[in-house]
């Protein structure tokens, strides 16, 4: 008698887990077009592929901001703009960093492998000692430490960030590497991901778009506020005369137009061969702007009018991670000989 095989059903894959991401932003108040090109977009984006985890800092914004009722308020703002942007809480993991107090914790742990010289050569610590000297508190030093553990808590691999987070982020490496290296491999290095925009440069078109500078333009103001601050940008400085041929590689308004329309070749051309003048390029970029962002302003209003339910999210996303951080914390303390 023979036996009939009956063919073998095809192996059923289990899902695989998604790798994970990281990012933190402080809450600063308002969202520049500099967030938004150099960062948020790419979190955006990989929401969708990634399993992202996305922080407001407010424990980093300590080390600047010391009024309560700000540091409330403007923690919920960061919060409603990153949602008005496209954060969905059902794709990602949105949470205040504050309320997962296992960052801190795990901070104070990596401080005890980090030689006090990596901090004090931080561009960012040498930077903020000389825009706040009346108040250069340890927090500053050690805001490294804290990204760091923000970071390893969730073991996520890649980081999506501006430039002008990569000396952070390389700092953030080689403090899981020391650590790894005194306790055994317990972190991934992260990485860091850019966009096409890694530096998005300010409206005086020379430094980084940057609050604490005041040459922002800020995305979900009014289209009032917004115009004002684009027809406030520098342009190519060699270019007097309207009848000047302009250079549009080193216009940080002719650059900005690549994110906003299909035509940049078209625009680009228009200024070089003075066939539009300057202030047309800004009336235009900033109607852009201004309808770009009409969506998410309309939702960052409905959302604070609705503060209950950006305190849910919130409070939601601080839960759901709680086993992740407590299973981190519980690994690292064994590790470290504290049980
Ligand atoms: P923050 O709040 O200064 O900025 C948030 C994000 O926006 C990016 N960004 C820019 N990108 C391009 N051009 C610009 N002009 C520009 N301005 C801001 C920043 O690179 C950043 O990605 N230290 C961080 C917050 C942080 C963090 C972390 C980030 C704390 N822990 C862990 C990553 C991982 C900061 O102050 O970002």
């Amino acid at each position: 008698m023979t036996t009939e095989l009956l063919p073998s059903p095809a192996p059923v894959e289990a899902p695989q887990p998604r790798p994970r991401i990281f990012s933190g932003i402080q809450p600063s108040g308002i969202v520049h077009l500099g967030n938004d090109l150099g960062a948020i977009r790419n979190y955006v984006m990989l929401q969708w592929e990634y399993e992202a985890i996305y922080c407001i800092v407010d424990y980093h914004a300590l080390t600047s901001t010391h009024d309560p009722a700000v540091m409330r308020q403007r923690t919920r703002e960061m919060a409603a703009s990153l949602l008005a942007l496209g954060l969905d809480p059902e794709r990602c993991t949105l949470f205040v960093q504050s309320h997962r107090p296992e960052h801190a914790e795990l901070m104070w742990l990596l401080t005890t492998v980090t030689p006090v010289s990596w901090l004090e050569r931080t561009p960012t610590y040498k930077e903020k000692k000389q825009n706040q000297p009346d108040d250069i508190n340890h927090g500053l030093l050690t805001y490294p430490v804290l990204q760091a553990a923000d970071i390893a808590i969730y073991k996520a691999g890649l980081v999506p960030v501006g430039k002008d987070q990569a000396a952070h982020l390389e700092i953030s490496r080689e403090i899981v590497r020391a650590f790894n290296n005194r306790y055994g491999v317990t972190f991934p290095e992260a990485e860091a991901v850019y966009t096409e925009a890694p530096v998005v440069l300010g409206t005086d078109g020379v430094r980084k778009m940057s609050k604490s500078v005041g040459n922002t333009i800020e995305i979900l103001g009014s289209p009032d506020e917004i115009c004002k601050q684009v027809m406030s940008m520098v342009t190519d400085t060699k270019r007097i005369l309207r009848t000047d041929p302009g250079r549009p590689e080193v216009c940080n308004v002719c650059q900005m137009h690549r994110f906003f329309g299909d035509d940049w070749e078209e625009i680009q051309d228009g200024e070089r061969t003075a066939r539009t003048g300057c202030v047309d390029t800004k009336k235009l970029l900033a109607a852009r702007i201004i309808e770009h962002y009409a969506p998410a302003r309309e939702r960052y209003a409905e959302l604070m009018a609705h503060p209950a339910e950006i305190d849910g999210i919130l409070e939601a996303g601080a839960d759901r991670l709680k086993p992740l951080a407590q299973a981190t914390m519980d690994e690292v303390r064994t590790k470290m000989g504290l049980r």
